[in-house]
């Protein structure tokens, strides 16, 4: 097993082990003092290892319930947070127990959400059971839902008590779902590490399992780096964005529908490293993006795109700000205003 030390406001964990979600409760129940543990799912992820995780949890003395909503990303909002609230007053939570988000990026954010507000904070632990989930979403402590206005538009930041990642999930995942996930590792190379993008290079899709290990630790740790430095996004956590200021623009024109984030990411970056960068650079992220298959860019024009920049939650003022890296593992933050931004992208 490795183990990642994140040292936040409060400190936790990041436990990396194959097999792990099996003796979840044990792991559990040495960072928590809690009788009742309600595990929160959805139907595709809780169908393949919520048994696994409630028998782990039960053998380990806890009162176990789960609740469980429909997969996907439309169930990311404040009538689902609802659900969870009135079913942990049925199950009857207390300030002492705690919850287990068993899934993706949508499970853990509103699980994270819950715990933030429910009886004004109480434990929670992170079992994610996608890679983007596991190298991004589950660490740093960013819960959210979406609300007609936007994605992520209300939210807290909350860290989980316990992260535990087994890779053993990453083999049933869908390929677009895998590939999904790389576009943030490849991210993570780009910005930090260029031992991390030379490694991620010489795989491709079909056999990135055999490192995948290797590729889950050291995208969390460099996330543990970034989070510590800047826990509620106030500076330097802003690098985690790049290749998101077009991505998320890519996402929105495509109404968060065909297209998902790690692709609109993988663009993002690849349009960014093509405007500003040498060309052999562009040329090496391509072929690595490619490799994952991922998109290299998008067939939205710029000048519709840039509307979606401009709204993005990370705009200030009349300014915007975007990451670019000029080498393997070097990012910069650049800010300028919004009119010189779009003149930079060409419109
Ligand atoms: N996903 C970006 C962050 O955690 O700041």
């Amino acid at each position: 097993m490795k183990t990642i030390h994140i040292r936040t406001s409060k400190p936790y964990d990041v436990l990396i082990e194959r097999g792990s979600i099996a003796k979840c409760g044990e792991y559990i129940s040495s960072v928590t003092k809690s009788q009742k543990a309600a595990v929160i799912t959805d139907d595709i992820v809780g169908g393949l290892y919520s048994e696994a995780v409630c028998a782990s949890l039960r053998s380990c003395g806890f009162d176990v319930g789960v609740f469980t909503f429909p997969n996907g990303e439309a169930s990311k909002n404040l009538d689902i947070l609802s659900k969870i609230y009135n079913y942990l007053c049925e199950f009857g939570i207390t300030r002492s127990d705690s919850l287990i988000a068993l899934g993706g990026g949508v499970v853990g954010d509103i699980t994270g959400l819950a715990a933030a507000t429910f009886l004004r904070g109480i434990d929670f632990v992170q079992i994610p059971t996608t890679l983007l989930a596991q190298v991004d979403s589950s660490v740093g402590g960013k819960t959210a839902v979406d609300i007609p206005g936007g994605k992520n538009l209300v939210g807290a930041f909350k860290q989980p008590v316990l992260v535990i990642c087994d890779s053993n999930t990453l083999s049933t995942l869908p390929e677009a779902e895998l590939a999904c996930g790389m576009a943030e590792a490849i991210k993570y190379g780009m910005i930090r590490d260029k031992e991390l993008f030379k490694l991620i290079e010489s795989y491709d899709i079909s056999n990135v399992d055999e490192v995948i290990d290797d590729i889950v630790y050291a995208s969390i740790d460099i996330k543990r780096d970034v989070v510590e430095h800047d826990e509620f996004d106030r500076g330097e956590r802003f690098i985690l964005n790049f290749g998101h200021t077009l991505g998320h623009a890519i996402e929105g024109w495509h109404n968060y529908t065909d297209y998902t984030h790690g692709m609109g990411v993988a663009a993002g970056m690849c349009m960014m490293t093509d405007r500003f960068c040498a060309p052999e650079l562009a040329e090496r992220l391509r072929r690595c993006v490619t490799a994952y298959k991922l998109p290299t860019g998008t067939e939205a024009p710029m000048e519709e795109l840039l509307p979606y920049c401009s709204v993005d939650k990370k705009r200030e003022l009349d300014s915007i700000s975007f990451i670019v890296c000029e080498e393997v593992g070097k990012a910069e933050i650049r800010r300028v205003k919004l009119d010189e931004f779009y003149r930079l992208m060409g419109v």
